[in-house]
């Protein structure tokens, strides 16, 4: 303790004690695991959940979707092997990730009496596990929270890193708590019923890490992308596994050292400056992962304009774009909208923009200001580049 006056109660002291200072410093440690289950997360043999879980009581929100589709199994592993106080189905989509639906998760803990010491466990895309994950840090506090992700984006991204966030007031992910996740449980096989659009959304979260810090990492989504997408990521099986393991271990070495993003200055947000305002614009018509893939064209073909790396990388971006039908222009991509993103990400970014532009494939660099008249040349040369791919290899843009 610190006294701003003369020490009120030393034996000569004359002054009563009027200001003083109390320091508080602590650590806080985090650990949680990442866990990839060879079987079927509820299949009842399988012991991975009901372990990490142990005899705390449980809150389960699962998406609607995965509900109708894994339910045969989901209902008899929560009732079997869980201690089980509730389950609610949720809506999984952009539109819904927001306080009316976290303030149902946490109404529902209420109902139910959730211990403190009991876990929520979320199942589902990474806007379910959005909404779950704020829910469990408000909730009394901070209550326990088990991620279960679905889609390809939950797995590689969401499953990831300590941070969740809701819409608000027509802002993309503008509420949002830093909150560790108790554990993440990896099932792969929830990829066989996930649609081809949100396979490549997932594609495109991979091709950030790959842009920015994993060129091989590149080259092996460019080698089997059409065949992992045919087969919902089974095969080839050996490509698959180690897509998914520098994927995760590229992001856990990017966030480990930040979880609470003191630096602001990230690799990861590679896609993540322009997209916000793309997905709020189209009322979150556009999936995440595609607004994700435009925002990576556009960086790209700013880096381009800049004279920061060669317009070959701007076209090998767009020919992994085509082989797995994501994006590759869009009518929203104009100049207003690309500056008042810059000035949301700076609002973001502590005053700084950090614009992460690509250098070479693997290789990434951050940037503080962009000219409106260079915005405005990547827009036109990306439009010149995707038309000039879209006729040599056939349309896939949406
Ligand atoms: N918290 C984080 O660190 C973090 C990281 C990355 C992304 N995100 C957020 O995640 C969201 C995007 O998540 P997403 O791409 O998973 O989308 P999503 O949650 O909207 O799911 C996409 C669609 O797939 C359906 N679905 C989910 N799993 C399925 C399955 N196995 N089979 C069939 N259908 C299935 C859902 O019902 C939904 O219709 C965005 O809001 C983004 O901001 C958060
Ligand atoms: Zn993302």
């Amino acid at each position: 303790m610190q006294w701003l006056v003369p020490n009120p109660f030393a034996a000569n002291a004359e002054a009563k004690p009027r200001a003083w200072k109390l320091s508080v410093a602590a650590h806080m440690w985090i650990s949680y695991e990442i866990t990839h289950t060879p079987q079927h997360v509820f299949s009842l043999v399988n012991p991975t959940l009901a372990e990490l879980v142990g005899l705390r009581p449980a809150l389960v929100v699962v998406d609607n979707v995965i509900l109708d589709l894994y339910g045969s199994t989901l209902v008899p592993y929560i009732t079997e092997r869980l201690l089980c106080e509730a389950l609610i189905g949720v809506e999984g989509s952009e539109s819904h990730k927001s306080w009316e639906h976290v303030d149902r998760i946490c109404g529902e803990a209420v109902r139910c009496g959730l211990r403190r010491d009991g876990v929520m466990i979320g199942v589902g895309g990474g806007t379910v596990l959005d909404c779950v994950g704020l829910a469990a840090s408000l909730y009394r506090r901070g209550t326990r929270f088990i991620r279960i992700p679905t889609t390809l984006v939950g797995l590689v991204d969401v499953s990831v890193g300590i941070k969740q966030a809701i819409n608000f007031k027509s802002k993309k992910n503008a509420l949002g708590t830093f909150f560790p996740p108790y554990g993440c449980i990896n099932d792969v096989t929830f990829l066989r019923t996930l649609p081809f659009r949100h396979l490549a959304c997932g594609i495109a979260e991979i091709l950030k890490m790959a842009m920015v810090r994993d060129a091989k990492l590149f080259d092996l989504v460019l080698a089997n992308a059409p065949a992992l997408l045919r087969t919902h990521f089974e095969c080839p099986a050996d490509a698959a596994a180690e897509i998914l393991v520098r994927a995760e271990s590229a992001m856990l070495d990017e966030l480990q050292p930040n979880l609470f993003e003191h630096n602001l200055r990230r690799l990861v947000d590679f896609g993540h400056t322009f997209s916000p305002a793309l997905e709020a614009a189209s009322g979150y018509q556009l999936p995440h992962g595609e607004a994700v893939a435009l925002d990576m064209l556009l960086s790209t073909s700013i880096a381009v304009e800049c004279g920061m790396c060669r317009q070959q990388v701007l076209t090998q971006l767009l020919e992994a774009y085509l082989e797995v039908g994501l994006p590759i222009a869009h009518p929203l991509i104009e100049p207003g909208l690309v500056g008042s993103a810059m000035q949301d990400a700076r609002a973001h970014r502590g005053g700084d923009l950090n614009l992460v532009l690509p250098m070479q494939i693997g290789q990434a660099t951050f940037v503080q200001n962009v000219k409106t008249n260079t915005i405005v040349a990547a827009i036109d040369r990306m439009a010149r580049v995707s038309e000039r791919a879209v006729s040599r290899n056939g349309c896939s843009c949406r």
